[in-house]
């Protein structure tokens, strides 16, 4: 018999489950003022509507997270090391990561973690083929609960997790320390976190970067309810809500909603959930922060600041933090 061909990498699946989807939408409908939780956004067509965002003129952050990279990105992978072992959470295309793993001496092995599974798989067989080398350990996953990490075949020098895009700015900063607690402990001595923050700015630049005259954030933020009508057999009408994303100054956040334009009422697994014209569902924060308020919180969770990077024009941040002796 001919030995199997040998597979191209592993694929970890755990994405979470309708189960899950639904728990968290009754309960987060249940709740007063209602919300949904924004890891949901990220379906298939979420993650390309996410991805055309990133493309927009006034959606400066994917950019200015590229032009750090791209003019430190021998500063930063220096300060990593040969033999690292970078894990991203997040990872979307990977399209920034590449950056860096063009520029890495040596890495061990690459695990992209993401929630969208076939946003994940894509990424990963696109790399597969322009690293060939490279040890691809993709994990589809929430990354708000734990879940295994794949082990590399060389042991690694270094673990860095690569934590971009601001995306740590979908979590308060009440939630930010304990989630940094849990990812310092998983690295352990000698662990790095690189982490991208969208840094405090004129309020108009936010606003512009969340509500594009294409309407691709509104579509963003409303197939969060067409995926919860297809994927939990919901009857959300979808002309009857409206995208609304605003600047929270005294929260230093960007929040989504998503607006009732009238009473109604939404069926999901034969619950029934009502909404007064003018009732707001809040699908997302997008925390903003001084450099030196996200350095302490990385503080309280156990990191010590070893470097920083923003753009020229300042609008985004890249700290390399690293696990606090203790
Ligand atoms: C992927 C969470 C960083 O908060 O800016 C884009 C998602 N929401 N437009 C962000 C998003 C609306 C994005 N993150």
């Amino acid at each position: 018999m001919k030995p199997l061909p040998q597979r191209a990498f592993e694929f970890l699946d755990l994405a979470p489950g309708v189960g899950d989807l639904l728990e968290e939408v009754q309960e987060g409908l249940r709740s007063t003022p209602k919300y949904l939780p924004s890891k949901y956004f990220y379906d298939k067509r979420g993650s390309e509507l996410f991805e055309r965002i990133t493309e927009l003129p006034g959606y400066y952050l994917t950019r200015s997270e590229l032009d750090i990279l791209q003019d430190f990105a021998p500063a930063i992978t220096k300060a990593m090391g040969r033999q690292c072992y970078l894990v991203e959470l997040g990872s979307g295309n990977c399209m920034k990561t590449r950056f860096l793993l063009d520029t890495l001496e040596d890495p061990v092995a690459y695990a992209p973690v993401d929630i969208c599974a076939s946003t994940l798989r894509n990424a990963a067989a696109t790399l597969h083929r322009e690293y060939p080398r490279l040890e691809l350990l993709p994990v589809c996953a929430d990354f708000t609960r734990p879940f295994p990490l794949p082990k590399p075949h060389v042991s690694p020098r270094r673990t860095v997790i690569y934590f971009g895009g601001s995306t740590v700015g979908n979590f308060t900063p009440r939630q930010t320390v304990p989630l940094l607690e849990i990812m310092a402990s998983a690295l352990g001595q000698g662990g790095v976190l690189l982490v991208g923050i969208d840094l405090k700015k004129d309020p108009r630049i936010l606003h512009r970067a969340y509500n594009d005259a294409r309407g691709i954030t509104a579509a963003f933020n409303l197939n969060l309810l067409v995926r919860i009508n297809r994927e939990l057999d919901a009857d959300f009408q979808l002309d009857c809500f409206r995208h609304y994303a605003f600047y929270n100054p005294t929260k230093s956040r960007v929040e989504m909603h998503l607006v009732s334009t009238r009473d109604q009422s939404v069926t999901i697994d034969g619950e029934s959930f009502s909404f007064h014209r003018g009732e707001s569902i809040l699908t997302e924060y997008s925390c903003k922060y001084r450099m030196d308020d996200f350095v302490q919180l990385a503080q309280d969770a156990g990191f010590q600041l070893r470097e920083r990077w923003t753009d020229r024009r300042g609008h985004f941040g890249l700290l390399y933090l690293e696990v606090a002796e203790n």
